[in-house]
C-alpha cells in the first residue's frame, strides 16, 4: 500500500528553531511507522521561499534574496540530517519542477474563471503572509502574530472561495477524521458558517518582487500561500498521470495549529476547483512555548534544537518533544525537564535495562543467548507485550504518540520489574535451570523494544539490533513484533553505553 506525507514548508527567513523541528520528527515518526508496516512510502518535506517576508528578511540580513534563501535552505537539511529524518524528498518552491506546476494550475484556474480580477481593499500582515478583512483588525495589530498589519488597495486577482463554501462544509461534516485532532474541527466549521469569501491570490509585482509571476498577467505576482501549497502536488508530478494517480491523495499533511485554516479551507478548496479530491487527513498539532510565552527572535527565547541533540543526541531531543506533550496540545520547554526525563527514562530505564540484560548474559551464560527453558510458567513478560502491541497499533492510528511511548516505557518497566522479581542472580547460585528461561525472556523483550522504539529512537533501536545481531530488513518487521523469534547459541557482544548520565 502506498503511504504519502508531508510536513509543511518552513520559511527561510530565518534558521530553524524547535518549532520546526516538532513538525518534521512527528511526521518522520509516522513515515518510520508506516515503512515498518511494510508500507511504499514519499515523505515529502522542503522550504518556502517567495514572499515579503524573506524579501524583508533579506534586506535585514543585507544579504542577495536567492543567497539567503540558499543558506537557510541548507542549514534546514543539515539539521534534518542531524535529527535522522529519513524524507523522501525536499522540494524548494523556487525551483523549477515547482514553478512549472504553479503555472499549470493558475492556468487552469483562470481559464475556468475561477480567478477574476476585482478591487481589493484591507489589512497585509507580512509576517503570516496573510490578508485580513477591515472587521477583524484593531489598533493595526495582526490577530495571529501581534505586529503591525499594513493598509492594502490595489487590483487584485482573487479565487473564488466563496464557490466551494458548501461543498467543502459538506466534506468536513461528512469526513470527521480530515481535520485532527477532532476538537480543532469545530473551529474550521465555524469559520466556514460565517461566510468565506473570495480569496486575494496576488500581490503587485513592485510590492512583492521575490515571487512567481501569474502566467496571465505579468504585472502581479502570486500570493505566497498558494504558490507554497501547491507544493504537495508539484512534488508529486501533478501532470504526470501515473505517478501522480499513484501518489495522491495525500494520506496525512503534518502542520502546526496556526496554520490550519489555509490547510483545512484554502487548500481543498483549491483542490475542488481543479477537479481533485483533497487530502485524506490534516492533522494540527499545539504550539511549543518557552515559559507560557511564544518563542520569538526578538525576545531571543528561541530554543536552538542543534544544541540539544550535540548534547544529548538525536535520540533524546525526538523522545522528549514526542513524550512531554500529548501530541496535538500546546507544551512549555523546560530545560530541567528535558535533563530529568533524559536520566529518568532514557539513561536509566532503558539504558540501565540494556546494560543489565547483557551484563547478565555475559556473566551466567558466556554471552551465548540460552535455550529457551520450558519450565511451564506463566510467561508475563510476553503477556503483557502481547497486550501492548494492539494498544501501540491504535495509538498510531489515532496519532496519539505521548499514549505510545508510555505503552512502550510499561513493557520497558515491566521488564525491569521482572529483573527485580525473578532475582537471576539468586537462581545462578542455586543453579536453577529456570535462569535460562528468565535470561531468554528478557533478550526476547529487549528485541521487541528494539523494534517498537525504532519510529521514535532510530539510532538507539539500531544499537540494541545491532547487538541482538539482528537487523530484519523493513517490509519484514511487523512480523518481526511476534514473540520467541530470537535464535539460542548465538553469541552476543560488545553493549554500548545508550544515554550517559547527564
Ligand atoms: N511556510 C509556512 C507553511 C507553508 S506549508 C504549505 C509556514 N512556515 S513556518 O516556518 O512559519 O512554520 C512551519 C511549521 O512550524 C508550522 O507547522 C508551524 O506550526 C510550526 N511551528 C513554528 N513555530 C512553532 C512553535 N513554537 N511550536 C510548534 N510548532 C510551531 O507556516
Amino acid at each position: 500500500m502506498k503511504f504519502y506525507l508531508t510536513t509543511p514548508l518552513y520559511y527561510v527567513n530565518d534558521v530553524p528553531h524547535i518549532g520546526h523541528a516538532y513538525t518534521e520528527v512527528a511526521s518522520d515518526v509516522f513515515a518510520r511507522w508506516q515503512r515498518f508496516l511494510g508500507n511504499d512510502v514519499f515523505f515529502l518535506t522542503g522550504t518556502d521561499e517567495h514572499g515579503q517576508k524573506i524579501e524583508k528578511a533579506a534586506i535585514q540580513a543585507n544579504k542577495p534574496i536567492a543567497e539567503m534563501v540558499q543558506e537557510n535552505a541548507e542549514k534546514f537539511k543539515k539539521l534534518w540530517n542531524k535529527l535522522n529524518i529519513s524524507y523522501d524528498d525536499f522540494i524548494r518552491t523556487t525551483e523549477d519542477r515547482h514553478i512549472q506546476v504553479v503555472n499549470k494550475v493558475l492556468n487552469i484556474l483562470f481559464e475556468n474563471n475561477d480567478i477574476y480580477k476585482d478591487k481589493y481593499e484591507g489589512w497585509y500582515c507580512v509576517s503570516c503572509e496573510s490578508f485580513f478583512p477591515p472587521t477583524q483588525i484593531k489598533e493595526k495589530k495582526c490577530p495571529d502574530c501581534l505586529r503591525e498589519v499594513e493598509w492594502v488597495v490595489e487590483d487584485a486577482y482573487f479565487f473564488r472561495l466563496s464557490k466551494y463554501q458548501n461543498q467543502l462544509l459538506e466534506f468536513i461534516q461528512r469526513n470527521p477524521d480530515f481535520i485532527l485532532p477532532r476538537f480543532r474541527c469545530q473551529e474550521i466549521i465555524n469559520f466556514i458558517k460565517q461566510g468565506l469569501k473570495d480569496l486575494n491570490i496576488s500581490r503587485r509585482r513592485e510590492k512583492n518582487e521575490w515571487a512567481i509571476p501569474l502566467p496571465f498577467d505579468q504585472q502581479y505576482n502570486l500570493y505566497v500561500w498558494v504558490d507554497a501549497l501547491i507544493n504537495y502536488i508539484s512534488a508529486i508530478d501533478f501532470g504526470n498521470k501515473e505517478k501522480f494517480n499513484y501518489w495522491w491523495p495525500c494520506d496525512i499533511h503534518f502542520i502546526g495549529k496556526d496554520i490550519l485554516k489555509f490547510h483545512a479551507i484554502i487548500w481543498p478548496a483549491l483542490l475542488f476547483a481543479l477537479g481533485i479530491e483533497p487530502p485524506r487527513k490534516i492533522f494540527a498539532h499545539g504550539w511549543w512555548l518557552v515559559n507560557g510565552e511564544k518563542m520569538s527572535k526578538s525576545k531571543g527565547n528561541a530554543v536552538d534544537p542543534e544544541s540539544f541533540v550535540d548534547n544529548f543526541g538525536a535520540d533524546s531531543f525526538r523522545y522528549f518533544i514526542l513524550r512531554h506533550v500529548p501530541f496535538g496540545l500546546d507544551g512549555d520547554f523546560s530545560y530541567s525537564a528535558f535533563v530529568q526525563r533524559y536520566n529518568a527514562e532514557l539513561a536509566n530505564d532503558l539504558g540501565n535495562l540494556f546494560l543489565r540484560i547483557s551484563g547478565m548474559l555475559e556473566k551466567y551464560f558466556f554471552n551465548k543467548i540460552p535455550e529457551k527453558f520450558d519450565d511451564n510458567q506463566d510467561n508475563l513478560l510476553q503477556e503483557l507485550i502481547e497486550e501492548k502491541i494492539p494498544l501501540i497499533e491504535k495509538g498510531y492510528e489515532e496519532l496519539a504518540y505521548h499514549h505510545i511511548l508510555d505503552y512502550i516505557w510499561e513493557i520497558i518497566s515491566a521488564m525491569n520489574k521482572y529483573i527485580e522479581e525473578t532475582a537471576p542472580w539468586e537462581l545462578a547460585k542455586k543453579k536453577k535451570n529456570s535462569l535460562n528461561g528468565v535470561i531468554y525472556n528478557l533478550l526476547e523483550g529487549l528485541r521487541i523494544v528494539s523494534l517498537l522504539i525504532y519510529p521514535f529512537l532510530p539510532e538507539t533501536s539500531e544499537k540494541i539490533t545491532n547487538f541482538l545481531g539482528e537487523i530484519p530488513p523493513h517490509k519484514q518487521r511487523r512480523e518481526q513484533l511476534s514473540w520467541g523469534i530470537l535464535p539460542a547459541g548465538r553469541i552476543l557482544k560488545n553493549a554500548q553505553v545508550l544515554f550517559p548520565r547527564k
